[in-house]
């Protein structure tokens, strides 16, 4: 699962200036888990434990996504990791990766032709509580922000679902993100072991959907720890950046249920 606000202006940059008036860091203007975020911070001023008082001083208690490196040292200086995610990238080939769909028992159609309630079941449960992106109550709202295209953009056609007489057990949604470029935001497959392998080579359809539509590239975002990664890897997905999301110590207490719905999809 993959998760970016849908509420915030995109475009609207926050900076965090020193005492004497040097700039420290910029950032995108977001909010996340009920909490102001400071999304994508970029350091101006190196090393980051040279520029972590400034931050901690001007963004208390707020959610800051910054690369791992960074949000290590905020770690250090008191913070509380919400998410560590790796960022893949794979190139398209409409000749390598045009493949069709093989396998006779189960029937692939584009995600769209059901509702998204239909994935519900096999999504839940391929996200149990011990996964790393797991939440002891999955909220079924989070896999519909991205059917419907309002977290990150608009599903592409490449989008499918795996039926197993009528079931869905496993889907892909790929959207067309504003800011990331065409992006996987949710891969699963249902947990029985007869469907071991389905998820991979469903995305490997996807990647060749997306191929002959003439997708340039696709990206991802993985959590750490998920066993997911070995499999973007070996469908050819290369590593980009890494990133944290650091609750910053201080301000407001989080409201117990959320306060404000956190209806964000981390990239
Ligand atoms: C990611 C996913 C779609 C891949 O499906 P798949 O291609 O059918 O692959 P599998 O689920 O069989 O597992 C892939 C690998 O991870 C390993 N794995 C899966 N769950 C694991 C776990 N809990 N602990 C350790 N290894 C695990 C498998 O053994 C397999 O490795 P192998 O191929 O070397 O045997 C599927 O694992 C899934 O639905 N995961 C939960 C949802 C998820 O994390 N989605 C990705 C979000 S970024």
């Amino acid at each position: 699962m993959n998760l970016m606000t849908t509420d915030e202006s995109v475009r609207t940059r926050g900076t965090v200036f020193d005492r004497d008036g040097t700039l420290v860091a910029d950032y995108r203007l977001g909010n996340r888990s009920g909490r102001p975020a400071a999304l994508d911070l970029r350091l101006h001023r190196l090393p980051a434990e040279a520029a972590a008082p400034a931050i901690l001083t001007a963004l208390p208690g707020w959610v800051v996504s910054a690369r791992a490196d960074t949000g290590a040292v905020l770690l250090a200086s008191g913070g509380r990791l919400l998410r560590h995610l790796h960022r893949y990238a794979r190139e398209l080939d409409p000749q390598a990766d045009g493949d069709g769909w093989a396998d006779p028992r189960i029937e692939v159609r584009p995600v769209t032709s059901v509702p998204p309630s239909a994935l519900y079941d096999s999504w839940i449960a391929a996200y149990p509580p011990e996964h790393p992106d797991g939440t002891a109550h999955p909220n079924p709202e989070d896999l519909d922000v991205l059917y419907h295209g309002s977290a990150l953009g608009p599903l592409l056609d490449a989008s499918v679902v795996a039926l197993d007489r009528g079931r869905a057990v496993a889907a892909v949604l790929v959207n067309d993100a504003e800011l990331l470029g065409p992006w996987i935001s949710e891969v699963f497959r249902d947990p029985d072991p007869a469907y071991a392998g389905l998820g991979a080579r469903l995305l490997r359809h996807t990647l060749g959907l997306a191929a002959r539509a003439g997708v340039p590239s696709i990206g991802l975002a993985v959590t750490e720890g998920n066993p997911a990664r070995t499999v973007y890897e070996r469908l050819g997905f290369r590593p980009g950046e890494s990133l944290m999301h650091v609750v910053l110590p201080g301000g407001e207490r989080e409201t117990p249920g959320g306060g404000a719905v956190d209806t964000s999809i981390e990239t």
